[in-house]
């Protein structure tokens, strides 16, 4: 108890900006079930693809195998149904004992041996969003659990729960975590349900001392409209929140759809460089096992990879939009540099033109910009600042240049 206590006032009396668990420094990378795999639990008729042990082995085996891991993706993680329906009669959470027969702490330990880390799911709620046993007055033995079972990450969903208790009960579960002694980066869908909720958003600086990453929006699907949606909100970007982006902790969009059956390749290329602007969490939620050449080439790109990764952890705000068409993004880097997206949302066929200038777009330079094209790194060239340069982004793409000051 006294140590709990002490706990507590150390949480208090933190200084920095963000969670202080030495974790998501830069944006988080790894792979996610949710969005490709959902809730498959029959393992009898579709062993290959269902909620299981296998699947994130097999998964874990190919970032391994195709170099994911050492491109940057390390978080191997387990969303909803992985449990049993029952907890056990210490109140502890076990995992499905068909699907999950070596149990999580096995599975923890295999992603280990392979340089990776093993992510869980729970709910803030009595029971998840598919109906598995909650959190809900079990958080310390939760915690306590995914300590002992050396798991990396907890992604802590909202479903069944009461949003108005989330300003309480997400710090709550966070000082659990972090009384394990064990880092687990904490993955937070609180504010996401205040604002489903048509609640007042809590404090995003607040939110950002007691998560790591915390998904503030609906759930990506396997579409553009899903994408564009996403991007819009990020582009109002209401209450500030890319304000709270930074090492420590940053604003979650939800996963990367790039390798799945939605997106024409010109449109993984904008969800994918949008994601890096945004110095977004990067959740691949695809089968690596059946993934296409084009979008394997995409996740693994350096140059986008290191504009996400960048260590200022800076979000990229809209400067400016004209509605269906272009719209211009900035992230600044901790080169002094400036990593600029260019979306075209336009499905008209051609490619569209942009003409603008350094000056124009509000930068400041006197002796202009030596400009990049990122996702192949190709030298554009010097740019006084008031010098016009052309550029032409493809329909429902995206192109990012690096502009470094002269
Ligand atoms: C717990 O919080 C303290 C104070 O913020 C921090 O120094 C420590 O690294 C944290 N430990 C874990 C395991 O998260
Ligand atoms: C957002 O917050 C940042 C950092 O505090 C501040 O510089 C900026 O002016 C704010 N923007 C708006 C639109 O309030």
């Amino acid at each position: 108890m006294i140590v709990s206590i002490f706990a507590v006032i150390a949480l208090l009396c933190q200084l920095s900006l963000a969670l202080d668990n030495g974790l998501a420094r830069t944006p988080p990378m790894g792979w996610l079930s949710w969005e490709r795999f959902r809730c498959n639990t029959d393992c009898k008729n579709d062993p290959e693809h269902c909620i299981s042990e296998q699947l994130y082995k097999r998964q874990a085996d190919l970032m391994v195998s195709e170099g994911y891991r050492d491109a940057g993706y390390e978080y191997v993680n387990i969303d909803d149904c992985w449990p049993a329906m029952e907890r056990d009669k210490d109140g502890r959470l076990v995992a499905d004992p068909e699907r999950f027969p070596s149990g999580i702490r096995a599975l923890s330990r295999y992603m280990h041996s392979k340089g990776l880390k093993l992510g869980i799911y729970e709910d803030f709620g009595s029971k998840t969003c598919a109906g598995y046993p909650g959190s809900e007055f079990y958080m310390q033995i939760d915690a306590n659990t995914f300590a002992e079972w050396e798991v990396d990450s907890l992604k802590f969903d909202g479903c069944n729960s009461d949003p108005k208790d989330m300003p309480y009960g997400y710090p709550a579960m966070s000082f659990f975590l972090n009384i394990t002694g064990h880092p687990i980066m904490f993955s937070c869908e609180w504010p996401l349900y205040e604002i489903m909720h048509k609640l007042p958003v809590s404090d995003y600086r607040t939110i950002a001392k007691t998560c790591n990453i915390w998904r503030n929006y609906v759930d990506v699907e396997d579409s553009w409209d899903s994408i564009v949606d996403i991007i819009n909100m990020y582009g109002k970007d209401e209450g500030n929140f890319s304000a709270a982006a930074g090492p420590g902790g940053f604003n979650d969009p939800d996963m990367l759809v790039v390798g799945d059956y939605g997106l024409s390749y010109y449109q993984q290329k904008a969800q994918f460089g949008m994601w890096a602007l945004f110095a977004a969490p990067l959740m691949m939620s695809n089968d690596l096992s059946s993934i296409g050449a084009d979008a394997k080439a995409l996740l693994l790109n350096k140059n986008i990879i290191a504009i996400n990764q960048d260590p200022l952890g800076n979000q990229a705000i809209r400067l400016f939009e004209v509605p269906g068409s272009l719209s211009v993004w900035v992230k600044k880097l901790a080169s002094g540099g400036l990593a600029i997206g260019i979306l075209n949302v336009n499905n008209q066929g051609t490619p569209q033109k942009y003409t603008t200038a350094f000056s124009d777009l509000g930068f400041t330079n006197k002796n202009g910009y030596v400009a990049r094209e990122a996702f192949e790194n190709k030298l554009l060239g010097k740019y006084a600042l008031d010098e016009k340069f052309t550029i032409y982004v493809d329909p429902t793409s995206i192109y990012i240049m690096i502009a470094d000051p002269l």
